[in-house]
């Protein structure tokens, strides 16, 4: 038996096989130009200098991190580094680009608490939410923490924009400060107003969130691009488990052991070349990858 879509593919294949474009097109792995690839050398050293201590991101003096990008214009910090992981934000006029960065955290800590049995996750909170469907779950200790930082980020954000003029948001970080980051991509635009361009770039990201989580993130991804990159046999990215119900959103960038970057189309693709595939279980994983190098930075401060 011949399906109605194959045989309308081979009518018109054979009214004209090279004109016909496929009747679903698939996108393909592809593998980043190194120009490609410095574009998100900035964002990595702000993400790492959310490692340094307030004080110093906010008088933007904390060695290489801060040195690396060196027109930032530090607008707000904050964080304990210990219930409430360090943030900052700032604006950057090379890039014209506001910045608000998370900090991580210890990898094999973070690695223990991802894969022992309390990880639970629940509805985002209407009040920093509001309108997100219930149906839409991120990990309540994720969640915990992000809404710590939020109404501090929030205000950083409003005081550059006011000063700075500035319309784009990049939100980023690395390991837990990548989920607090994403967390923030949801929740900056639902405060901001429509003018307002917000952009998530997180390095060695754990799942967030559900399903409807990652559906959530893809469907506003027009408006919100969401890039997770990831490095060669990092476990923290496979974690926690897709048999917990944990899903990544789409705009993962997989870097191999050769060193070439390749982005991986839709949620957890299993190929060899992106992180699921290349990690199946944790212990394929190598915890010594989460910190980097991504092209060249190697997390903290
Ligand atoms: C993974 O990537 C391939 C391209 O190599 C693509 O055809 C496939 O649909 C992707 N898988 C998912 C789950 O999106």
């Amino acid at each position: 038996m011949i399906s109605g879509r194959v045989f309308l593919a081979l009518a018109l294949g054979a009214l004209s096989a090279q004109a016909i474009p496929s009747l679903k097109p698939r996108q393909s792995i592809s593998t980043l130009s190194t120009t490609q690839i410095d574009t998100y050398t900035p964002y990595t050293w702000y993400a790492s200098a959310a490692y340094c201590a307030p004080a110093n991101t906010l008088a933007w003096n904390c060695g290489t991190n801060c040195q690396a990008n060196p027109t930032f214009e530090p607008v707000a910090s904050g964080g304990d580094g210990d219930e409430t992981q360090y943030w900052y934000v700032g604006y950057d006029p090379t890039l014209e680009t506001i910045i608000v960065a998370h900090q991580g955290t210890n990898p094999s800590e973070f690695l223990s608490l991802l894969t022992d049995g309390e990880i639970v996750y629940s509805s985002l909170d209407p009040t920093l939410f509001p309108g997100v469907p219930s149906s839409v779950e991120a990990h309540d200790g994720f969640q915990a923490t992000q809404s710590r930082s939020a109404p501090g980020v929030l205000a950083g954000v409003q005081s550059a924009i006011a000063t700075y003029g500035a319309t784009q948001v990049t939100v980023t970080g690395h390991s837990l400060g990548a989920a607090i980051a994403l967390l923030d991509s949801i929740y900056l635009p639902l405060h901001l107003p429509s003018d307002i361009h917000v952009k998530f770039i997180g390095y060695g990201l754990p799942r967030v969130g559900n399903q409807d989580f990652a559906n959530y993130v893809d469907a506003n991804a027009a408006n919100v691009p969401v890039t997770h990159i990831n490095n060669e046999e990092d476990p923290i990215p496979i974690c926690p488990g897709m048999f917990l119900g944990y899903v990544h959103p789409s705009g993962e960038i997989h870097i191999q052991d050769s060193g070439s970057w390749d982005a991986c189309p839709g949620q957890d693709n299993e190929s060899d070349l992106c992180i699921v595939g290349d990690v199946p279980e944790i212990w394929d994983g190598d915890i010594s990858n989460h910190d980097g190098p991504y092209n060249g930075v190697t997390m903290g401060c």
